[in-house]
């Protein structure tokens, strides 16, 4: 069996080295690709460059080959663009031309091959997924609608904190109570519901599970089949644990949380006068028949994804960068001293008289942004990018931008 296995994957091997250079070649006429290192056959700039793509490792290839480049990972195609320029042309200018996402076999399994909102190409279901979630999500009235809930969040933090004498002497992993913080504040959008204790076992399962969904989804281990697909055979194992996984966080969302809005919408009506959370708006999107059941439990994936850990992050980067800048910190309680009075707690209408709160978490966002890359931007067609650099057209490429010292310092640094 074994013996038969390795035949095949020779066999395809050979196949596929003939393949790559009979593309390259019919490629290298008919578009003009951004520079970048050469790469070898079926491998491409892989062992190279190794699995890690971090901004760091991109910030040095940037620096050889310009701030647009092309990696080719295998099978895939990467372009890195790097400057404010290029950035604003693919995420503004040709918004919708690169307005895709791409996806590997991995991320197929938890978004059910596109089902959500966030790893789609574009088209209908792109624009419907947004649309049905703006109103529920992303509005200014969500943010007056739940800002005392995430205040009372807050001081729970601080009150948690000075309750525990040993964060005085001994100190305390904050970051453990801000996780509850951040997912009583998504829970609270997403479900009217929050968790009273960090040994609450449902958020203990819950936490577990978007744990390990995050730990497979980033993973480098599965490299090897993304890149070179005959070898995907080799992750047979490693993708039934992702459908594992997949199936009890769907199944989680759904029986804790979705069925259990849907039972209290059926017994007491939720009229005009009660505050819809988003789970509401999106019910009442698929009883409209926009969407279906399973769009819904890959909207509650997506939120889970990205909107806890990162706020999570930030905030802890936040805390981390007023730990070791004292004087930064000082000037940031002068401010709050000055302003609202000693221990007294900020509130959202109070942000707009904070500029220097407001300049402190810029710059942490600037600084320490939770995800440097992005999430990878794809083009369906033949696009345009960097001509003014002398690139010209190409498709079906996954974009990863970055920056590479952009941004003002907001911080004085007298
Ligand atoms: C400090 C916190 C956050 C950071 C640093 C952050 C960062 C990002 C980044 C870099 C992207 C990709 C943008 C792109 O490639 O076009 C993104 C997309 C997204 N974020 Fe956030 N985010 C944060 C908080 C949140 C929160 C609180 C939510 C939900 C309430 C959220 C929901 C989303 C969604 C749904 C997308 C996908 C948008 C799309 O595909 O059109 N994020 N975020």
């Amino acid at each position: 069996m074994d013996l038969l296995l390795l035949e095949k994957t020779l066999l395809g091997l050979l196949a596929a080295i003939l393949g790559a250079i009979f593309i390259s070649k019919l490629r290298g006429k008919r578009f003009k690709l951004p520079p970048g290192p050469i790469p070898v056959p079926i491998f491409g700039n892989w062992l190279q460059v190794g699995d890690d793509l971090n901004h760091r490792n991109l910030t040095d290839l940037a620096k050889k080959f310009g701030e647009i480049f092309l990696l080719r990972m295998g099978q895939r195609n990467l372009v890195v663009v790097s400057s404010p320029d290029l950035a604003k042309d693919v995420l503004h200018t040709q918004g919708v031309e690169f307005g895709s996402r791409t996806r590997n076999v991995v991320f197929d399994i938890f978004t059910g091959k596109g089902q959500d909102m966030v790893f789609t190409v574009y088209g209908e279901h792109w624009r419907k997924m947004r649309r049905i979630m703006t109103v529920p999500f992303f509005t200014n009235k969500v943010v007056q609608q739940y800002r005392f809930g995430w205040e009372a969040e807050a001081a729970a933090v601080v009150e948690d904190v000075k309750k525990n004498p040993a964060s005085a002497t001994e100190g305390t992993v904050l970051r453990r109570r801000l996780q509850l913080m951040m997912y009583n504040n998504m829970f609270r959008i997403m479900f009217d519901r929050r968790f009273e204790s960090e040994d609450d076992p449902l958020f203990l399962k819950l936490k577990a599970l978007n744990g390990e969904r995050s730990r497979l989804a980033q993973s480098f281990e599965y490299n090897y089949g993304d890149f070179i697909p005959i070898l995907r055979p080799f992750l047979r194992g490693y993708l039934k644990l992702c459908k594992e996984v997949k199936d009890k966080r769907l199944q989680l969302f759904k029986d804790y949380f979705v069925d259990e809005r849907k039972k209290l919408g059926s017994t007491k009506s939720l009229d005009n006068n009660q505050i819809k959370c988003a789970i509401d708006h999106i019910l009442e999107a698929k009883d409209k028949g926009e969407i279906n059941e399973d769009n819904v439990l890959y909207i509650v994936e997506n939120i889970n994804v990205a909107a806890i850990e990162t706020t999570l992050w930030s905030i802890e980067w936040g805390i981390a960068e007023l730990v070791n800048h004292p004087e930064i910190q000082a000037k940031l309680r002068h401010e709050l001293d000055t302003k609202l009075g000693p221990g007294v707690q900020v509130t959202e209408p109070d942000i707009q008289n904070l500029p220097y709160l407001q300049a402190v978490i810029k710059e942490t966002l600037r600084l320490r942004m939770a995800i440097p890359l992005l999430v990878p931007h794809m083009n369906l067609h033949d696009a345009k990018l960097g001509e003014r650099l002398g690139c010209g057209s190409y498709k079906g490429l996954g974009v990863f931008m970055f920056w590479i010292g952009f941004g003002l310092k907001i911080i004085p640094q007298s």
